[in-house]
């Protein structure tokens, strides 16, 4: 295992309904940092970009209409094995098949709604998170990560 950081998006429902802190909460107390963070609406040509591997599929019109139709929350998270485990927390795709104590499974009801996003690997970390953030919106936590969370 080694250090990873991953996107993280609260969607615009999470956004809508107040579901910001929840989110940044339980991902912050499984002890992973936050080292970026921005509120901003998406653009279709970004959302586009963001969602590329879903282009042409029947879901991919509606994905980028919802994503777009208000702010979102966009993270970057940082944590041992922090891709995996962020998907973890997350649960999967449908609420309705997330493991409970998941955020979807707690918070959600629909795929279409499952407030939260997280990059599904390394190749789609690096490539999402350089669609969000540039290098100057980074902060360094390496000294809380090697107090509190990195076991040498
Ligand atoms: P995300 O990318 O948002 O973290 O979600 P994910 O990896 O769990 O799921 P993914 O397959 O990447 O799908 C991206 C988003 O598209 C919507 N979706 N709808 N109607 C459908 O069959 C369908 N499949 C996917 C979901 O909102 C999903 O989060
Ligand atoms: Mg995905």
């Amino acid at each position: 295992m080694a250090i990873e950081r991953t996107l993280i998006l609260c969607k615009p429902d999470a956004v809508s309904r107040g579901l910001v802190g929840e989110i940044v909460s339980r991902l912050e107390r499984r002890g992973y940092l936050l080292v970026a963070m921005k509120l901003m609406q998406l653009d279709g040509e970004r959302a586009r970009k963001h969602y590329g591997e879903h282009a042409g599929k029947p879901f991919f019109d509606g994905l980028v209409e919802f994503i777009t139709s208000g702010p979102l929350v966009a993270m970057c998270v940082e944590g041992e094995g922090a891709i995996d485990g962020c998907r973890q927390l997350i649960g999967a795709t449908n609420p309705l098949a997330a493991a409970p104590g998941s955020i979807r499974a707690d918070l959600a009801q629909t795929i279409g709604r499952n407030l939260v996003h997280g990059s599904d690997g390394k190749e789609s970390a690096e490539r999402e998170l350089a669609i969000f953030f540039r290098d100057n919106d980074y902060v360094s936590r390496r000294h809380d990560l090697e107090r509190w969370i990195y076991e040498k």
